[in-house]
């Protein structure tokens, strides 16, 4: 009992002075006569605790409890005397006294308290962590005791990464892990254990609300940022940016920008590798540049890449007329835009940016004549080229040509034939032969059956808004079987006749002297069959 107005260090100290005391003068009484329930308790702090001291002596005398905690009775009897100690919040001791016959008598018990932790906490961890490098766990644990029962342990999910005394109040208590691939998404957390089992009491454990890391590698080497160095003005063009070695690929952000205007770009991974594919539009001339950022976790890489947009204007290629007459003359020009060079076919070579020009005296065989004009453009040290090509058109009159219009022609009757023959001329003439005589027509290039009528000197005429040519063609029809054909094959059939009759003759003869033979008879038939008239006819045929 400390005196009102002491301080509680103080009050504590003289306590422990009388104590020592009792201890003293108490000391072969001890353990003998007077006796202190419980013994030794341990109990949660703030709780209340019923102490009785008894002693066997038939007339003990001042039973009562020493204790800095505030006692209250709690019931006695002959030989015992109980006091409910409430409100108990620190470890102490408490001393029973009496007298027994006259001598004075001390028991003590030591009454040890013990709390729960008011805060298990683990610190934040960093957003993302990277892969390959510590991390340092930290965990804050104020309050519990006692503290030689107390331990802290860091968990990443159920696995104990160190199990650590807690020191200081409040406590913090750290562990260095080196982070994995396969700590992404792992739950860290912190957890202390109250060990009372000793004291006849179980494990306590408190635990930290779980923290998710989330570990990313993104390694050193660069991006590769596949785009064309140049594009045209209005085009547009795939652009590629491809990332190895990240981890979770599939979380990384891409962006691309094209000289200040954002890409959307669309990715796709697969293991460690992500790829990035936008489309480029090209709308300004001029040097731009062309950039891809790949970030993951709290850093990022990027590529980047000159890109030149270019317009070039196809040539032109431009005839003074597309439709002359033989003999006039026609300009050719061939222009495109400045910085670029043009070649015409067959015109000199001109300087850069001028256009190509050719002078030429329209002839028949200019007529469909091509003009191929090329351009050629130098961007950034890359040579490109367009091309045009122009058709002429010459306009001259009609002509036969006589190498393809045969002019004297020998037919058979009754045969079917055609009338080959060609003009030439722009606009394409008609071409049409007729009979000088009877003024009927021949159609050229269409199969007919000839017939005797078509015996005769033609004319072909081609005829076009041009003017007109003609070309005589002699038709000479034959008979298909003319009267001498016919008398030689009389006489030849008369001729044979004689034969058979002079061979038959001989056969009768020859038999009638030796008898019947009949395989000489069959042989006597063989002249008349190889003397078919067919056969004849067709020796005829020239
Ligand atoms: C105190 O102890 C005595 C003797 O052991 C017992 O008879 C008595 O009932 C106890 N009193 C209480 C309140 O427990
Ligand atoms: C218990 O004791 C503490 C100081 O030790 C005091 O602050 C608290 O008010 C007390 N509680 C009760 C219920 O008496
Ligand atoms: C108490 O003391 C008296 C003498 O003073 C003695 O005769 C007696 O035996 C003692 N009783 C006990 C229980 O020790
Ligand atoms: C991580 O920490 C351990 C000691 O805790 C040390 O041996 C190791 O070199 C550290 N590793 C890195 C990458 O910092
Ligand atoms: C971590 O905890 C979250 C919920 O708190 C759970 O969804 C997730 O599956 C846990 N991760 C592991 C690896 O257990
Ligand atoms: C600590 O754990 C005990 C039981 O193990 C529980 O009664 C107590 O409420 C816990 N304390 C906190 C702060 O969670
Ligand atoms: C891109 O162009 C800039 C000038 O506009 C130049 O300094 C730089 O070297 C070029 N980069 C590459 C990779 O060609
Ligand atoms: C082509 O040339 C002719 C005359 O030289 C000119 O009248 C015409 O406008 C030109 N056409 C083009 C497309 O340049
Ligand atoms: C062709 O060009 C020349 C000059 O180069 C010009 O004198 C002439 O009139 C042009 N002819 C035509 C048909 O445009
Ligand atoms: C254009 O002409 C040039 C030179 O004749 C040739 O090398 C090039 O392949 C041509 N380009 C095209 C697209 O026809
Ligand atoms: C020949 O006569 C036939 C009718 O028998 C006639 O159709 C044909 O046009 C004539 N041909 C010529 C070239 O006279």
């Amino acid at each position: 009992m400390a005196p009102a107005g002491l301080p509680l260090g103080r009050a504590l100290l003289i306590f422990q002075l009388l104590a020592c005391c009792l201890l003293a003068l108490g000391d072969l009484a001890r353990g003998s006569l007077l006796r202190v329930e419980p013994r030794d308790p341990v109990l949660l702090a703030g709780g209340t605790l019923v102490v009785n001291c008894s002693m066997d002596c038939p007339q003990p005398e001042l039973l009562s409890l020493e204790t800095l905690l505030e006692k209250v009775p709690a019931g006695h009897g002959v030989r015992w005397a109980a006091f409910q100690l409430s409100n108990i919040t620190v470890s102490s001791q408490v001393f029973c006294s009496g007298y027994c016959n006259g001598s004075q008598m001390t028991a003590t018990s030591e009454i040890m308290v013990f709390r729960f932790p008011e805060t298990v906490e683990l610190a934040p961890l960093p957003p993302w962590h990277p892969v390959g490098q510590n991390l340092t766990l930290s965990c804050l644990v104020a309050g519990g005791e006692p503290r030689a029962q107390l331990s802290a342990v860091l968990l990443r999910g159920e696995e104990e990464l160190s199990r650590q005394p807690v020191l200081g109040e409040p406590a913090v208590v750290t562990a260095t892990v080196l982070a994995r691939r396969s700590d992404h998404g792992a739950n860290f957390s912190c957890a202390t254990e109250l060990d009372l089992r000793p004291h006849g009491l179980g494990l306590f454990q408190n635990t930290s609300a779980p923290r998710q890391l989330r570990t990313f590698a993104l390694p050193g080497r660069p991006l590769r940022l596949e785009a064309p160095p140049i594009l045209e003005v209005g085009s547009s063009t795939q652009v590629r940016c491809i990332a190895h070695g990240l981890f979770p690929a599939p979380e990384a952000q891409v962006h691309m920008v094209l000289g200040g205007q954002r890409l959307h770009p669309t990715a796709t991974s697969r293991g460690d590798t992500l790829t990035a594919t936008a489309t480029a539009h090209a709308h300004h001339e001029g040097s731009t540049d062309i950039s891809c950022n790949v970030a993951l976790g709290d850093e990022s890489r990027q590529a980047r890449k000159n890109l030149t947009v270019y317009s070039f204007l196809e040539p032109v290629v431009n005839l003074s007329e597309a439709m002359v007459a033989e003999r006039s003359t026609v300009n050719v020009t061939c222009m495109a835009g400045p910085r670029t060079q043009v070649m015409l076919d067959g015109a000199p070579i001109p300087l850069l940016g001028q256009p190509a020009q050719l002078q030429l005296h329209a002839t028949e065989r200019d007529d469909g004549r091509h003009f191929f004009c090329s351009g050629t453009l130098e961007v950034d040290g890359l040579l490109l080229h367009k091309n045009t090509t122009v058709r002429l058109s010459v306009l001259y009159g009609p002509k036969i040509d006589r190498d393809k219009c045969p002019q004297h022609l020998v037919w058979k009757e009754k045969t079917t034939q055609v009338l080959r023959c060609q003009a030439g001329g722009n606009p394409a003439p008609r071409l049409q032969c007729l009979q000088e005589d009877s003024g009927n027509v021949v159609h050229v290039g269409i199969p007919f059956v000839v017939g005797l009528n078509y015996s005769g000197v033609y004319c072909c005429q081609a005829t076009s808004p041009m003017g007109s040519a003609t070309l005589p063609v002699e038709i000479d029809v034959r008979e298909r079987n003319p009267a001498r054909v016919s008398i030689v094959l009389g006489v030849l059939a008369t001729l044979g006749v004689l034969t058979v009759a002079v061979a038959l003759m001989f056969v009768f003869g020859s038999k009638s002297r030796r008898g019947s033979y009949p395989v000489a008879r069959q042989s006597a038939f063989v002249p008349l069959t190889t003397m078919t008239p067919q056969e004849t006819e067709a020796e005829e045929v020239p």
